[in-house]
């Protein structure tokens, strides 16, 4: 077995570990440009609990808080341009993963001369990165334990990852308390597109002893604490696990890979504009029924180390099971079960096969989708 390993750098994880923010940005210098989106952080009362220490520090303080659901290269433009501007020695990225991933590539390619647009069609990146900081406020994307940026190229309308080895933030500051007042909706989607990433981590081609070890513990805390974080928004214990969860499986999706969600969530998502989450979870059960023959003995194991299944249980019963109970979980949450309800229409369907063909993530699946198969799930599923 190969596989390179890619691990955070320094996560401080903990209900109130936002408290330390001031601190560490002091270690990259005194000019500090806080990144967020354009209502929620401000909305939900996280905007003090970020920024307080920051003050608090000292630190000269400059805020961007112009970042779109699902960010374009224009965004990325935008917000590298005001950085420089700025002339700050360190980007705090406050939100979800739109946020993390504007910033995450602002802040990678700030010392670039190109366009961010060369970058995401495969110009080589020579330049280190300005020192960014993650703070996620949403237990979903786990992109502060990633490489990569998911981005929109609205000209084209393409969507798919700009990534370099050395993007993983220089600190992430993982803290249950932001998500605490995540709506029912967001934590849902956020919370399924976690639980995405584990399962298809763990079950994709590239999975090494790393990869499968945080994955399963992802799986066991999302499964067991998404319904009650989604019901009872304050439950701390829930919020906590969930972030814990949505942490380590980006771990996982980093160092493994993911699968034909993915593929098929980026084409749908971008055709569609629907979020990455609500599609990530819609397409999930049948995504597991498909990948199912070939996967029997890891989604059994799975469902028994998340306590869906007991112990014991033939590996193929404990295998279906864990499908059906995903799929019964993602209808409890409110989810769609068809794509048509997303706005896929039969129409549709070969123009949405050419965007996911290509996908790097359908080749990691564990089972190998013909055109054919693409085709007929795609129906299946309007
Ligand atoms: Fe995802």
């Amino acid at each position: 077995m190969l596989f390179d390993l890619f691990l955070p750098q320094r996560v401080l994880f903990g209900p109130g570990s936002t408290y330390r923010l001031g601190e560490e940005a002091g270690r990259f210098g005194t000019r500090v440009l806080l990144v967020s989106g354009r209502r929620s952080l401000k909305e939900t009362g996280n905007f003090e609990r970020v920024a307080a220490p920051l003050t608090a520090a000292k630190l000269e303080v400059a805020f961007y808080d112009r970042v779109d659901p699902e960010p374009s290269l224009q965004t990325v433009s935008a917000l590298r341009e005001y950085a420089r501007e700025k002339k700050c020695d360190v980007m705090i990225a406050a939100g979800g993963g739109s946020v993390l991933d504007a910033a995450k590539a602002a802040a990678g390619l700030f010392f670039e001369e190109g366009e961010v647009k060369d970058y995401f069609y495969g110009r080589e990146i020579t330049q280190k990165n300005l020192p960014w900081i993650a703070v996620p406020t949403t237990a979903g994307t786990g992109s502060e334990a990633t490489t990569n940026a998911v981005l929109i190229d609205e000209e084209d309308r393409k969507k798919q990852s700009l990534r370099h080895p050395h993007w993983l933030p220089d600190v992430a500051v993982v803290d249950p308390v932001l998500t605490m007042s995540q709506s029912k909706q967001l934590t849902a989607w956020a919370g399924l597109d976690a639980l995405t990433h584990a399962i298809e981590a763990h079950t994709c081609r590239f999975i090494n002893p790393l990869s499968n070890a945080v994955s399963t513990e992802a799986v066991r805390l999302i499964v067991q604490n998404i319904y009650t974080a989604y019901t009872v928004s304050r439950n701390r214990d829930a919020r906590e696990r969930m972030m814990q969860g949505s942490f380590l499986a980006g771990m996982a999706i980093q160092n493994a890979g993911v699968g034909a969600v993915h593929a098929m969530a980026h084409a749908i998502g971008v055709r569609y504009n629907k979020p990455h989450g609500l599609v990530c979870g819609t397409l999930l059960p049948m995504i597991m029924a498909f990948n199912l023959p070939l996967v029997e003995d890891k989604y059994g194991a799975l469902g028994i180390a998340a306590g869906v299944v007991p112990a014991g249980t033939e590996i193929s019963i404990a295998a279906e099971k864990f499908v059906h109970y995903v799929q019964r979980l993602v209808e409890r949450l409110g989810l769609p079960s068809r794509i048509s309800e997303l706005g896929v229409a039969e129409g549709d369907i070969e123009a949405l096969i050419e965007t996911i063909t290509p996908a790097g993530s359908l080749k990691t699946n564990p089972r190998r989708v013909t055109h054919k198969e693409m085709e007929e799930l795609l129906r299946e599923l309007l």
